[in-house]
C-alpha cells in the first residue's frame, strides 16, 4: 500500500455576514482561551501537537480589526485570514466591489470562490468564478473553490457529477503550479446549515471522485498536494468521525465557527486525528488510470432519464399551491427544465409567493398573478439563460408565443434579443435560424442589444471579449450584409 502523503490538515471559519468587528475582538479573546488550555492539557499529557492550518473568514468589515488583534494578541501565526468573496475586477468603477489586490495587501492568505450562497444570490456564472481563481492566485493567495450539489440533484443521482462540473469549469484555465495552490471545499449544498451530513461512505466517495479528477486532469503529484475539505454542518460531534476519512484533508465551518468553543473543538479533533493520520496506509489508488481532458467532465449531457419532473419540484415545497404547480409543470415543459434548473423553478414559486395570499378570494387577481407569473417564468428563463443554464433559447420563443399572444413579433424578438445578448452569439444565431424570428429584425434588435450589453457594465464577459472578435464572425449582421 503507497503512504498517505503528508497534507498539512486545514480548518477554516467561514462567518458569512456574521459577527461585526466589536464582536470578531471577542471571538478571539474566547478563543485564545480556550486553545491556550486545549495546549497546556496536550502539553502535560506528553501527546504530540500537530496544529493544523487554520483560517477565518470574517466579513470585509472586520478583517482589518481582526487582523490588527491577531497580531496584538501574537497569534499571526496560528490563524489566517481570509475573504468570503473578491471581484474578478482589478480595479475601477465597480461599488461596492473588493478587488484581490485590496485583499492580499491587507493580508489575506484565502478567498473563497463559487460557494454556494455566492452562486445563489448573485448572478455569476463559471467564468466568473473561473476568472476570480485567477485573480486569486495572481495576488498571491489561495482560492478556497466550493463545489457541491443541491439536494435535487443528489435525490436523482446527480450528485459528485454536478460537483465535478463545477470544477472542472472553474480550473480549465489552470496549470499544474496553479492548481497545487487550489484548496477544494466540497459542499452538498443541502447540507449546509440544516444538520444534515451526508452518510460517511457518501462524502468518502465524492471526495475520492474529486482526488480522481484532479489525477485525471492534472496527474498524480497533483492530486496527491492540492487539499481537499469538507463543508457542510460541521460540528465537534461530528468532525472526528470526519476527519477520519480517506482524501479529506479538513473543513470549512459556518455556523460552527460562530461560536469560538466548537470551533476549537472542531481544531482540536482535526489536530488529534492528524497526529496519526499519516501513519496510516492509504487505502486506494486513483479510480482513473492516465490522463484525461477537462472538457470531458465540463457541461455533461444530461439524460432524459435523470431530468427531474415538476412533481418532484413540487415535492420540495409540501405547501405547493395546485396553480403553483401548474407554474412548475409549465415551467418544466416550455423549458425542458433539467435537475439543473430547478432553482429557478423554486425563485419562481418564491416570487409568486411574495404576491401575496389574496388570490385564493379574487380571481381577477388570481388571473393577474399567473399572468405576471408567466411574465416572470419569462424572466426566470433569461436569468437562466444568463447564467447558461438552459440550452433551449428556442423554447422560449415558443414559450412566449403561447404563453402572451399580447407580444408582438418585435417585441419577441427583442426579448429574446435580452437573452441571446447575454448568452453566446452562436447559439443565438443557431436558435434563431430555428424558429420563426424575422432574421432582418433579429439582426437588428441583436445588434442593438449587442451594443447595448458592450456598454453595460453589467455584463463584464461581454465587455471583456470585446466586439471585435465577434464582429470577425461570418454571421455578424453587417458582414452577412456585405
Ligand atoms: P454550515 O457549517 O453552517 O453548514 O455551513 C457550511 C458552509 O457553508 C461553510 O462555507
Amino acid at each position: 500500500m503507497p503512504a498517505r502523503p503528508r497534507r498539512k490538515p486545514l480548518v477554516v471559519g467561514n462567518w458569512k455576514m456574521n459577527l461585526n468587528h466589536r464582536e470578531a475582538a471577542q471571538w478571539m479573546i474566547d478563543y485564545s482561551g480556550m486553545n491556550d488550555a486545549w495546549e497546556g492539557r496536550m502539553a502535560a499529557s506528553g501527546q504530540p501537537l500537530d496544529r493544523p492550518e487554520i483560517g477565518i473568514l470574517p466579513p470585509f468589515t472586520s478583517l482589518q480589526s481582526f487582523i490588527d488583534t491577531l497580531g496584538e494578541r501574537g497569534m499571526g501565526k496560528q490563524l489566517a485570514v481570509g475573504a468570503q468573496t473578491v471581484s474578478d475586477i482589478a480595479s475601477g468603477a465597480y461599488t461596492g466591489d473588493i478587488s484581490a489586490d485590496m485583499l492580499s495587501t491587507l493580508g489575506c492568505k484565502y478567498v473563497l470562490v463559487g460557494h454556494s450562497e455566492q452562486r445563489r444570490y448573485h448572478p455569476e456564472d463559471d467564468d466568473t468564478f473561473a476568472t476570480k481563481m485567477r485573480v486569486v492566485l495572481d495576488n498571491g493567495m489561495q482560492p478556497i473553490l466550493c463545489i457541491g450539489e443541491t439536494r435535487a440533484g443528489r435525490e436523482h443521482g446527480i450528485g459528485i457529477d454536478y460537483a465535478l462540473r463545477q470544477l472542472a469549469e472553474a480550473v480549465s484555465q489552470m496549470d499544474c503550479e496553479d492548481m497545487k495552490r487550489v484548496i477544494v471545499a466540497y459542499e452538498p449544498v443541502w447540507s449546509i446549515g440544516t444538520g444534515n451530513v451526508p452518510d460517511l461512505n457518501v462524502i468518502e466517495s465524492a471526495l475520492a471522485d474529486i482526488r480522481d479528477f484532479i489525477n485525471a486532469a492534472f496527474g498524480a503529484d497533483i492530486a496527491a498536494a492540492v487539499r481537499i475539505l469538507y463543508g457542510g454542518s460541521v460540528k465537534p460531534e461530528n468532525a472526528m468521525s470526519i476527519i477520519r476519512l480517506n482524501d479529506i484533508d479538513g473543513f470549512l465551518v459556518g455556523g460552527a465557527s460562530l461560536d469560538p468553543c466548537s470551533f476549537a473543538k472542531i481544531c482540536h479533533r482535526t489536530a488529534e486525528a492528524s497526529v496519526t493520520r499519516h501513519q496510516r496506509p492509504a487505502s486506494r489508488g486513483f479510480k482513473r488510470s492516465g490522463r484525461m481532458s477537462i472538457a470531458e467532465f465540463k457541461k455533461p449531457d444530461i439524460p432524459e432519464s435523470r431530468r427531474v419532473l415538476a412533481a418532484d419540484v413540487a415535492r420540495e415545497f409540501p405547501d405547493t399551491h395546485s396553480w403553483r404547480l401548474s407554474l412548475a409543470l409549465a415551467a418544466y415543459r416550455t423549458a425542458g427544465f433539467s435537475w439543473l434548473e430547478v432553482r429557478a423553478v423554486q425563485d419562481l414559486i418564491e416570487a409568486v409567493d411574495a404576491a401575496g395570499s389574496a388570490i385564493e378570494e379574487d380571481p381577477d387577481m388570481l388571473r393577474d398573478i399567473i399572468w405576471d407569473s408567466r411574465r416572470q417564468i419569462i424572466e426566470a428563463m433569461i436569468a437562466l439563460i444568463e447564467r447558461d443554464a438552459v440550452q433551449g433559447v428556442y423554447s422560449v420563443n415558443q414559450w412566449l408565443v403561447e404563453s402572451d399572444p399580447r407580444l408582438t413579433h418585435d417585441e419577441r424578438c427583442e426579448r429574446l434579443v435580452q437573452a441571446y445578448a447575454s448568452s453566446t452569439c452562436r447559439r443565438a444565431y443557431h436558435y434563431m435560424s430555428h424558429g420563426d424570428i424575422d432574421y432582418d429584425v433579429f439582426c437588428t434588435y441583436f445588434l442593438e442589444g449587442y451594443l447595448s450589453c458592450d456598454a453595460n457594465t453589467d455584463n463584464r464577459r461581454w465587455r471583456r471579449r470585446g466586439i471585435d472578435r465577434y464582429k470577425s464572425r461570418p454571421w455578424f449582421p453587417s458582414q452577412q450584409d456585405e
